[in-house]
């Protein structure tokens, strides 16, 4: 049995229509949400559709000042709040808390950044044989209802970056939580309310991805969808969503490009948190090295003595490297390991697991026939290949089917700024860790990687559109002398 808010109003799920949360942690079942119906689901969106222009109209210092209040009350539980996505997707106890402070923090800075939208005017005789008649008047309008749909690697940043700029520009949202995750984001969208955020502009609806996420977002009452995810899933989207703006942030194969002048032991630092932070499960973690050949051996002696000593284990002890949030996860990048090694690469650090649990492995010699070259494990794993030019090195980034960021390593800014102007990615990261923060930064990928810009003014545009209003002067004969 489960609970969950239907217009509001707290409503109880029969057994068989509640999905069990289990711990990646200890296999513990922590907790229950209930699948929505489709009849719900058009329920949730009527709702959504009343009370918006109700929320619009509301005064944006009014809105922002809500916002502020939700900030506060979601950094006033971040010990809470943490604990709970630490058991339920296994993240390390103090970055699940720093999740929570973190995700305050953006509110708050998209209730600011919001009230500094400012419109603008012109007049028509800028253009060729134009008069001086027409005085447009420019400004920035919600787009309605937006379908927000996280992943389960953050349950709680990735949710809160999309409700925010949302509900400060004046738009209604429909939350879907990750399955894996739905119970931080349910509590999260609890202390919204309880700061002032009316139910019906802020509405959660649980279940499956596979089983409601089609009905979702077809839904004729969805005005944008905001989607962070796997590639597969959000191309499957994008074909489905019809004439709806979309903002899309995908999967990733990052690479680090190291130089042979670069700070090798400054670079092995970025490289090792770069790739194993929340055990690989970050969109823009390191997924492979390029190296030159030069520097190659250095490099990859620094890389497996700093990943030796990560800690493996327990996120309520703070280990670096904890369970993955499904076997899947863990079998797929096994066996890309191993098909990997039994091809001829050189297995230098780990390579072992206990159920979920995979040691933080480290790969060298890998080469462009092998899929762990291409393919994006969401797992503690690192492929090293060795080039021998940064030529190589931009060839082969840019043959990814994903764009999202690169690292480039060397002391010369000038070649760094050369081969960043050459790689087909979202962001290039010059001497440190590809990383989506701060938050406010324009955040986005090429290819398979996503659609649009995410950051908080971004953002912002995403969710509103702009209006124009023209006034059409007529001409008076007024004495202005
Ligand atoms: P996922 O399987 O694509 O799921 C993402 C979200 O989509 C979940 O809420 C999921 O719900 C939902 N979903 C699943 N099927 C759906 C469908 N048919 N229609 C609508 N929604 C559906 O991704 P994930 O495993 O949670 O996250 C890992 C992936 O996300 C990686 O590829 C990673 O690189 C990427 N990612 C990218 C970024 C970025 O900003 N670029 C950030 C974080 C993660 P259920 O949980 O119920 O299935
Ligand atoms: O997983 C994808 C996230 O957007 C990455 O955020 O770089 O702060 O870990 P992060």
């Amino acid at each position: 049995m489960s609970r969950y808010r239907l217009n509001g109003k707290w409503r109880t799920s029969d057994d068989d229509r509640t999905l069990p949360v289990i711990s990646p942690v200890d296999g513990s079942v922590i907790g229950g949400v209930h699948e929505f119906t489709h009849a719900e689901i058009d329920q949730v969106f009527a709702t959504a559709r009343q009370a918006q222009p109700h929320w619009f109209a509301r005064p944006l210092a009014e809105r922002t000042d809500l916002l502020t209040r939700f900030a506060h009350r979601l950094a006033e539980s971040a010990a809470e709040i943490g604990d709970l996505l630490m058991m339920e997707v296994a993240k390390a106890r103090k970055d699940a808390r720093d999740e929570v402070v973190r995700s305050a923090d953006y509110i708050r800075h998209t209730a600011e950044d919001t009230k500094r939208i400012i419109g603008e005017t012109q007049f028509s005789d800028a253009f060729p044989g134009q008069a001086r008649d027409k005085l447009a008047i420019v400004h920035r309008v919600p787009l309605g209802t937006v379908l927000a749909i996280p992943p389960f690697n953050y349950p709680v940043n990735l949710a809160v970056s999309k409700i925010a700029p949302a509900l400060a520009t004046g738009n209604a949202v429909v939350l879907k939580p990750p399955s894996q995750g739905a119970l931080a984001a349910l509590k999260v969208c609890e202390l919204a309310y309880r700061a002032g955020i009316p139910p019906e502009v802020l509405q959660v609806v649980t279940g499956r991805g596979s089983r409601i996420g089609d009905y979702l977002v077809r839904h004729r009452e969805v005005n944008m969808i905001t989607f962070t995810g796997s590639s597969a899933t959000g191309a499957d989207l994008a074909r489905k969503a019809g004439m709806v703006p979309l903002l899309l942030e995908l999967g990733g194969k990052d690479p680090a490009i190291v130089l042979a002048d670069a700070d090798i032991e400054a670079a092995a630092d970025d490289i090792v948190a770069g790739a194993f932070s929340y055990s690989g499960q970050r969109c823009t973690a390191i997924k492979r090295v390029l190296v030159m050949d030069g520097v190659a051996d250095r490099l990859v002696a620094a890389i497996a003595e700093r990943t030796a000593k990560l800690t493996v284990g327990d996120p309520r002890d703070d280990a670096k490297i904890t369970p993955l949030v499904d076997a899947d996860a863990a079998d797929g990048a096994e066996k890309m390991v191993r098909d990997a090694v039994a091809a001829g690469a050189v297995l230098v650090h780990g390579g072992t697991r206990e159920g979920n649990l995979m040691h933080p492995t480290v790969v060298d010699h890998v080469d462009a026939e092998m899929d762990l070259a291409w393919v994006e494990p969401f797992a503690p794993v690192l492929p090293i290949l060795r080039v021998s030019s940064p030529a190589a090195a931009i060839r082969l980034s840019n043959r990814s089917e994903y764009g999202l960021q690169a690292a480039v390593f060397t002391r010369d800014i000038d070649t760094a700024i050369q081969i960043a102007a050459r790689l087909d990615v979202g962001t290039v990261q010059v001497n440190g860790r590809t990383a989506r923060g701060p938050d406010h930064f324009p955040f986005l990928g090429t290819k398979a990687s996503g659609m649009g810009t995410q950051g908080v003014r971004p953002s912002i545009e995403a969710m509103t559109r702009v209006k124009s209003l023209v006034v059409n002067l007529r001409a008076k004969d007024l004495a202005l002398n």
